[in-house]
């Protein structure tokens, strides 16, 4: 590779987190002159990822079509290994990118292993310490980290977690999150969320989706939030509810004596950026919904047992609450009802970037492929 002026980067995308967290460093890879940048839609997730890739302008160069509804963990890997791996092959690609603790990261890791490709993990070093937690993501992330090549960390206790698990030290940058620079690009564009809601109310935005919340947790958020519901006159509630078949029917029938829950379709990234800007409060278990809403200055309360992502509930401005109703009600409430517990938790820190990281990465990869070197002799 080294002494070409050009390379091939292949950016691989899966599901709604991927195509958000990758769009700012596909766009990047295309503003270089020096990188023909190929984009590989697995399709894990579909209506999903195609709002998300109308809304950044990405077509992808392939699209694997992968989804099947109500997929299991083994047909969904079995399937994106084999369809990846000759995606890769096709492709000859001199290095892969893939972002984040997804089945698809883990089967593009593994698949860019065998073709011997250098393979970079965007969001590399998140970790909770337990395998189980969340699952099946933390081994995904644990497994694409330990056969990349490069390892773009977020934040520096990300950085800390891989160099205690070995990674060498000078294979790791700490770039921050792309997700602040696809957040940035969203905020500046003016969107209506597209859904009606009663100006004279105040909002809470919810959001669950996780594995480990399928089954009774995701029933106890329901029965926290027609708790809050019947507590709160004065507050609508906006879920956009996430497709999956666990969570869908269960959300749709727990909720529905609730008037002001207002359940909607996933929304597109804009109009989603447009709820967090509006909502006074956000319920979730998202990972990338923790990182954004400190960022606009938004309380998060995290609907999970445990975080990968410790900066904003050490910041004071996310709190772990589990899947306990009497928890969430408490905390929630607390938040409603106190000026002062609220200010102190809305504060707009941003822990995890500037809106750069992007960047970052693209100047990375230019430099491990030697293309900067070849380009400053030639200038
Ligand atoms: C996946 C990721 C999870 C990530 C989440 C982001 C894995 C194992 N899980 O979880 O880490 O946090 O995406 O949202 O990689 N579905 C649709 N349309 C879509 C997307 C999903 O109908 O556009 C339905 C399908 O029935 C699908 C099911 O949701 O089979 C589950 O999708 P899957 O990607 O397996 O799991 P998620 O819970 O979405
Ligand atoms: N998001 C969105 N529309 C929605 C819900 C979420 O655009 O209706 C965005 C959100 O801003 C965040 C990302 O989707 O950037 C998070 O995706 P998800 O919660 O599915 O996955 P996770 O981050 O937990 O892996």
């Amino acid at each position: 590779m080294r002494g070409q002026t050009t390379a091939t980067i292949l950016c691989t995308i899966g599901t709604r987190p991927e195509a958000i967290k990758m769009a700012p460093v596909i766009r990047a890879f295309q503003a270089a002159p020096w990188a023909r940048c190929r984009v590989l839609f697995t399709a894990q997730h579909r209506e999903l990822v195609d709002q998300m890739l109308r809304f950044f302008e990405i077509e992808p160069d392939i699209d694997l079509d992968i989804m099947r509804p109500d997929q299991t963990l083994v047909e969904l890997t079995s399937r994106l290994l084999v369809s990846v791996h000759a995606a890769i092959g096709r492709e000859r690609p001199d290095i892969v990118l893939g972002q984040g603790d997804t089945t698809t990261v883990l089967a593009t890791a593994l698949a860019s292993f065998y073709h011997k490709v250098p393979f970079a993990h965007v969001e590399a070093g998140l970790r909770t310490g337990s395998l189980q937690a969340p699952f099946p993501e933390e081994a995904n992330r644990v497994l694409a980290g330990h056969l990349a090549a490069m390892h773009f960390a977020p934040t520096l206790s990300a950085r800390e977690n891989l160099v205690r698990e070995g990674i060498a030290d000078d294979a790791i940058l700490v770039t921050g999150n792309t997700v602040i620079d696809a957040l940035l690009l969203a905020a500046g564009r003016d969107v209506p969320i597209g859904v009606e809601l009663d100006a004279s109310h105040r909002m809470v935005l919810v959001t669950a989706h996780r594995r480990d919340s399928f089954g009774e947790p995701i029933r106890q958020i329901c029965r926290a939030i027609a708790a809050l519901h019947d507590r709160f006159p004065d507050v609508e509630f906006l879920w956009p509810v996430h497709p999956n078949p666990s969570v869908k029917p269960v959300v749709e029938h727990a909720m529905a004596g609730c008037p002001r829950v207002r359940l909607c379709e996933p929304l597109a990234y804009g109009p989603f950026v447009a709820a967090m800007k509006r909502t006074t409060l956000i319920l979730t278990d998202s990972g990338g919904v923790q990182e954004e809403a400190p960022a606009l200055g938004k309380p998060v309360l995290v609907l999970r047992e445990e975080s990968e992502r410790p900066e904003a509930i050490a910041s004071g401005v996310a709190r772990l609450v589990g899947h306990d109703p009497s928890a969430i009600v408490g905390e929630a409430s607390r938040l409603l009802e106190d000026p002062v517990a609220y200010r102190s938790m809305a504060r707009g820190v941003s822990p995890y970037g500037d809106g750069r990281a992007s960047q970052r990465i693209v100047d990375a990869v230019g430099r491990y492929l030697g293309i900067g070197e070849v380009l400053r002799a030639a200038g």
